[in-house]
C-alpha cells in the first residue's frame, strides 16, 4: 500500500523580526545569528494568535489543497508543546473551528518537537491498518509558538508556524515507507515547567543531545530494515531535517554522513544540494518547534530549482527529552507545482521594531487569562478572542 502526505499547508503569524534588529539590539554582531545561527526572521504573533489559530489556519488550508471536505477526516491529531489548556486538546477547538464531524479519532501529542511526528506515524499505521467503509483520511498538525526569555542565549531561536498534513492512501506529495529508525532517551536538555511561559534549555547540551539522536534513529533505521543489501543514506537525493535554527542542519548533515565515513567537508560539499532548499522557509520562520521538520519539507518541496519528481528523501525528527525518527520517502510527480505557493505568507509579514517585539512578548504573558472581546468585524480566519467564563473563544 502506497501512504504518505497528500497535502501539506502552512500558516505564519503576520508579524516578524529581523534577527539583524535583534542582534543590533543585544549588542551582538548581526553575522553572529544570521550566519552563526542561520536565521534571518523569526515569525511573531499577535494578541489574536495562538496555537489553535495557527493550528486551524493550517489545517483549513491543507484541506482546500487536497480538495477534501472535513466530513472526510477520520482521524485530527495535533502536535504542539504550547498546548492552551492542561486538559482540553488544541485538537478540539480545531475540529469545531473546522467543522470536522463527530465520527473521527481527535486528540493532542506533546513529545516537545517530536510530537507532531508521534501523530503522523501513528496517522500511517492507522491508514496502513485499512478497514471501515469509508476511505483512511487524516489530518495531522504540528502549531507551537517557540519562545525564550528575553535576552537569554535561546532568544535569537523562536518563531512560530502551523504546518497541517493530510495522509492517505495513494498520495499527491510525499510517499512514506515504512521501516521507521527510532532513538529515545530521558535527558534534561530542554524542557518547559509547568508554571512557565518560556522554554529552558541547556543550549550547548541540546546541540550534542540532538546530534546522539541523529546517529542512533540512524543506525536503528538500519537494523529495522527487512532488506539484505545495507542501506547508504549517500543514495538519498534529498535530505531534511528538524531546523531549530539553520546552522543546527549542518551539524546534523556532518553527524548522519559521518556514519558513511564522509569527514565534515566531505559532508559540506553536498549540504547546498541535498539541504540548502528545506532550509529557505525555516530561515524565515525561524523555530517552530513541531512544525519545524514539515516546514522544511514544505520549503524543499516549494524552492527546490531542481525537478524532484521520484526523488528520494530521508527526513530527521527530533524532540528534545527526548524522541526521534529517522524514514525515507519518494516525492510523488507534481508534488512541487502543488505546493508551489507555500511561503507567500512570508511575503506579506509586517516587520516589527524592537520596542513592539518586547511589547508583544511581554502582553503575551496574559493571553491566556485575557478578557473575551468581540471582533470587530468579520472574520476571514479563526482569531483568538479571550477567555470568557472560564473558557477561550474563537472567532
Ligand atoms: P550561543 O551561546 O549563542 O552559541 O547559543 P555560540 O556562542 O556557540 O554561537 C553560535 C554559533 O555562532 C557558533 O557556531 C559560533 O561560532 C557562531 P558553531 O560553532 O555552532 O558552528 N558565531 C558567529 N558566526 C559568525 N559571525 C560571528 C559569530 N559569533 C559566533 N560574529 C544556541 C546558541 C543554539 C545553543 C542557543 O541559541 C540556544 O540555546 N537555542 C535554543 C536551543 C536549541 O535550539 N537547541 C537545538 C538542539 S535541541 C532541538 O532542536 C529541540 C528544540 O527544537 C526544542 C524541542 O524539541 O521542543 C530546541
Amino acid at each position: 500500500m502506497r501512504v504518505g502526505i497528500d497535502a501539506l499547508a502552512l500558516a505564519v503569524p503576520p508579524l516578524a523580526l529581523e534577527l539583524r534588529t535583534l542582534a543590533e539590539a543585544r549588542g551582538v554582531p548581526p553575522a553572529k545569528f544570521v550566519d552563526g545561527i542561520g536565521v534571518e526572521r523569526m515569525a511573531i504573533a499577535p494578541l489574536d494568535e495562538d496555537t489553535v489559530t495557527l493550528a486551524a489556519r493550517a489545517g483549513a488550508a491543507a484541506l482546500a489543497q487536497a480538495g477534501i471536505s472535513a466530513s472526510e477526516i477520520g482521524y485530527l491529531v495535533v502536535g504542539t508543546e504550547t498546548a492552551v489548556d492542561h486538559s482540553k486538546p488544541v485538537a478540539s477547538y480545531v475540529q469545531g473551528l473546522l467543522g470536522i464531524g463527530a465520527a473521527c479519532r481527535v486528540y493532542e501529542t506533546k513529545h516537545a518537537c517530536f510530537g507532531a511526528t508521534a501523530g503522523v506515524l501513528g496517522a500511517l499505521e492507522w491508514i496502513r491498518a485499512g478497514g471501515g467503509k469509508r476511505p483512511r483520511i487524516a489530518l495531522v498538525i504540528a502549531a507551537d509558538i517557540a519562545r525564550y526569555g528575553l535576552q537569554t542565549p535561546g532568544e535569537p531561536t523562536q518563531g512560530g508556524a502551523g504546518v497541517a498534513l493530510i495522509l492517505r492512501e495513494d498520495p499527491r506529495l510525499v510517499e512514506i515507507d515504512a521501516t521507521i529508525g527510532h532513538y529515545a532517551s530521558d535527558v534534561h536538555d530542554f524542557w518547559r515547567p509547568l508554571p512557565s511561559k518560556d522554554a529552558l534549555v541547556d543550549g550547548a547540551f541540546s546541540v550534542e543531545c540532538y546530534l546522539n539522536a541523529v546517529t542512533g534513529a540512524y543506525r536503528n533505521f538500519q537494523e529495522e530494515r527487512e532488506e539484505t543489501e545495507r542501506f547508504s543514506v549517500l543514495a538519498l537525493d534529498r535530505l531534511v531535517y528538524h531546523v531549530p535554527y539553520g546552522k543546527m542542519a549542518i551539524k546534523a548533515h556532518r553527524q548522519l554522513l559521518a556514519e558513511e565515513g564522509l569527514d565534515a567537508a566531505a559532508a559540506d560539499a553536498t549540504f547546498a544540494e541535498k539541504v540548502g532548499p528545506s532550509l529557505t522557509l525555516p530561515r524565515r520562520i525561524g523555530n517552530s518547534y513541531t512544525g519545524s521538520l514539515y516546514a522544511a519539507l514544505g520549503s524543499l518541496l516549494a524552492t527546490d530549482p531542481a525537478p524532484l519528481d521520484g526523488a528520494r528523501l530521508g527526513l530527521f525528527s527530533y524532540g528534545s527529552g527526548s524522541a526521534a525518527a529517522f524514514f525515507t520517502g519518494t516525492v510523488v510527480a507534481g508534488a512541487q507545482k502543488r505546493v508551489a505557493g507555500l511561503g507567500d505568507a512570508l511575503e506579506r509579514q509586517r516587520i516589527l521594531a524592537i520596542d513592539e517585539y518586547e511589547a508583544l512578548f511581554h502582553a503575551r504573558n496574559d493571553l491566556d487569562t485575557r478578557p473575551y472581546a468581540a471582533p470587530e468585524g468579520p472574520a476571514t480566519s479563526p482569531r483568538y478572542l479571550g477567555v470568557d467564563g472560564g473558557k477561550r473563544r474563537y472567532g
